[in-house]
């Protein structure tokens, strides 16, 4: 239902924390045509970067264009599944309900799982977001049955799209975490079976670089097994542009340079601009105004930091002494140089070698990221922060 005022008020434009739909998608063309391409041709492609760059939002709105030119599209989340055999579970559900009408599921899953004999529950009145129909492999039990169980559910794709005569793209988000199933097997088998599957083009996306980039390293099954995107920041005065004029297509009237502020204080991490430009929006509208400048948004950030000074000041209690030291100099020094003489006497920071293992210390943590050889803090708002608020 429309009513007066979702005519009249326009809603906030911006949009973090989700994956983001084609109004709110920034730039991207070249990686969109690129992986389009690479799918349509069956290729199987490795998609890196660090967390909340938009891999997710990326692969959604590529899979949704080739849905529009008729290719199978399927999306599983590999980090959801809390065992092996879970993962297992949720990828055939997924690739059996690819477009299948409920009527047909239950003949269809059966005649493409005969060999594994899966338990089928259809739910008549599901929950809100879940899925109607549940499948299920009680008999799996020993390693061995997962391992044919596994053989069995990697070889699937391709036998839907020769069954269906479509071609297929599958993808596999938050793909590092299937290191923590069952040591390498499972990338040898899944390798394996992708790389007979001609009319099928797999994305297999990751959000932790050093555990995707060596999975792809010399000795491990995916070698060379297809192509790899590194997904880079936007071009930041593109983004800065895309900020702009989403605020001014809203009904406000940004001041020159706001879109650039939100972009540089935001560390140019797309989740951090959204995230900055989102609520910036919704304070300005908050005090019934048109006009946005650089002071909203800073007005903005510091009730930002306001809200999460608890889960800040729970995050830095956790850190040793020594990886407060280092993650204070890494901010007030922009991240460079922080093993030099120099910046440790200035920061009275201990050994060089106790710095590099509090970094190491903050990069597992997610604290920390490093791009071009340089530290940054993963979460901008967290380095604003570390900043102003610790001593
Ligand atoms: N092309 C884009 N244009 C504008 N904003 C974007 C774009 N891509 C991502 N974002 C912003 O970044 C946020 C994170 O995007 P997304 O979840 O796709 O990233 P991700 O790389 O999959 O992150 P994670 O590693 O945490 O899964 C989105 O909610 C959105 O705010
Ligand atoms: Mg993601």
């Amino acid at each position: 239902m429309i009513t007066y005022n979702d005519v009249m008020e326009p809603d906030n434009p911006f949009v973090y924390g989700e994956i983001v739909g084609a109004g709110a998608f920034a730039d991207r063309d070249a990686e969109r045509a690129r992986l389009a391409r690479d799918l349509a041709a069956g290729q199987k492609v490795f998609l890196i970067s660090p967390r909340r760059y938009g891999k997710s939002s990326l692969v959604r709105d590529v899979l949704r264009g080739l849905a529009r030119r008729k290719v199978l599209t399927v999306e599983v989340t590999v980090a959801s599944s809390s065992s092996y055999i879970g993962f297992l579970e949720s990828y055939a559900r997924a690739l059996v309900a690819a477009e299948t009408p409920a009527s047909r599921l239950r003949r269809w899953a059966g005649e493409l799982l005969q060999a594994v004999r899966p338990e089928l529950r259809f739910d008549a009145d599901p929950l809100p977001g879940k899925s109607r129909f549940a499948l299920a492999f009680p008999a799996v039990k020993t390693a061995r049955d997962t391992a044919r169980l596994a053989a069995e559910v990697f070889a699937l794709p391709g036998r839907i799209a020769a069954a269906r005569r479509q071609r297929m793209a599958v993808a596999l988000d938050e793909f590092q975490a299937i290191t923590a199933f069952d040591g390498g097997s499972v990338e040898h088998a899944l390798r394996a079976a992708v790389q007979d599957q001609r009319a099928v083009g797999y994305v297999f996306a990751g959000s932790e670089p050093s555990l995707m980039e060596r999975m792809l390293g010399p000795r491990r099954p995916f070698y060379k097994a297809g192509p790899v995107m590194r997904l880079e920041k936007i071009e930041p005065g593109l983004f800065a542009k895309f900020i702009d004029s989403r605020f001014s297509a809203s009904g406000m009237r940004p001041e020159p340079g706001l879109g650039e502020a939100i972009v540089e204080l935001a560390a140019n991490v797309p989740y951090d601009v959204q995230r900055l430009a989102h609520e910036t929006w919704d304070d300005v509208k908050a005090g019934g105004r048109k006009a946005v400048g650089v002071e909203n948004l800073h007005a903005t950030l510091t009730r930002l930091l306001g809200e999460q000074h608890t889960v800040f000041e729970e995050s830095w209690q956790r850190l040793t002494l020594a990886q407060r030291a280092v993650l204070r100099a890494l901010v007030l020094e922009d991240g460079r140089e922080l093993l030099s003489a120099d910046v440790r006497t200035r920061h009275r920071l201990p050994v060089a070698s106790s710095v590099q293992s509090a970094l190491a210390a903050l990069l597992r943590q997610d604290i920390v990221m490093k791009e071009e050889g340089r530290y940054l803090v993963s979460d901008s708002l967290y380095r604003e922060w570390v900043a102003r608020k610790t001593y």
